[in-house]
């Protein structure tokens, strides 16, 4: 099975997860003891210097927890690891991107989406399974409608389901478990995943939605949503 090469979707999404942890750092060093990273604040990259904070190494935004879901070829988890961020786990059901993202040192897991994100809790049966939790999960899905001439190794990198968002909304349902209190979501998906349909579903599970970059392409426009819960407030960090 052929891992997914780096394409404009992936650029797009790393980017765009470049500035907003530049931005969660800089929000951590310039602010006062309260300092609390506020999704409203995400800035565009012409306002940021990664050269500012990538020489600061002390910085406990640095510790959240991340999932690369859908990894492919790793292209976001290296974005994360290059701004010195550390806890990173890597997810995709394609057995041969997790070879290769273990390869190259991630942590890295063949799973269903969130199939395998579970840990055994310390009672005394240990039969309790409770979700890993991660505060920030970033996932750049399968997001096109089916295409039957397509062939079936390439589709499970490019196909959301007949529609275009089934396996989207597939993540978003079992996401929720999976994010740490203040934690959020970055999810990029096209034009062509019947985005409507994609922000409805997201509202209704009780998710805030915020756009946070979109690209037009020749036949179809990219976004990068921000997801947070809204019974939580939005904020990265304790
Ligand atoms: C569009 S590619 C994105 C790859 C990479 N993250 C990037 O930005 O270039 C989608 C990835 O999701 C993976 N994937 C598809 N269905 C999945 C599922 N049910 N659970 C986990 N990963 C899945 C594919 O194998 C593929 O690596």
């Amino acid at each position: 099975m052929n891992i997914y090469m780096p394409a404009e979707d992936s650029y797009l999404l790393s980017e765009t997860l470049e500035n907003y942890l530049i931005n969660l750092i800089n929000n951590n060093n310039n602010s006062s003891s309260k300092n609390q990273y506020k999704s409203s604040s995400f800035k565009t990259h012409s306002s940021l210097s990664s050269n500012k904070i990538i020489n600061n190494g002390s910085n406990r935004n640095k510790k959240i927890k991340i999932l690369d879901m859908g990894s492919g070829s790793g292209i976001q988890a290296k974005t994360c690891r290059k701004l010195g961020f550390k806890d990173v786990l890597t997810a995709d059901v394609n057995p041969n991107a997790v070879r290769n993202l273990k390869k190259q040192g991630f942590r890295a897991i063949k799973t269903n989406l969130f199939l395998k994100l579970y840990k055994r809790k310390g009672d005394l049966s240990g039969k309790t399974l409770v979700p890993i939790r991660f505060d920030l999960i970033i996932f750049n899905p399968p997001y096109l409608p089916e295409d039957k001439l397509e062939p079936k190794d390439s589709k499970l990198a490019t196909t959301a389901g007949k529609k275009g968002y089934e396996l989207i909304i597939k993540f978003l349902k079992q996401a929720k478990s999976h994010l740490n209190k203040k934690g959020a979501i970055m999810l990029l998906f096209s034009s062509l995943s019947q985005p409507s349909v994609i922000k409805n579903k997201a509202k209704q599970l009780g998710y805030n939605l915020k756009l946070l970059k979109k690209q037009k392409l020749f036949f179809e426009e990219l976004y990068v949503y921000e997801l947070s819960d809204l019974h939580r407030n939005v904020n990265i960090i304790n």
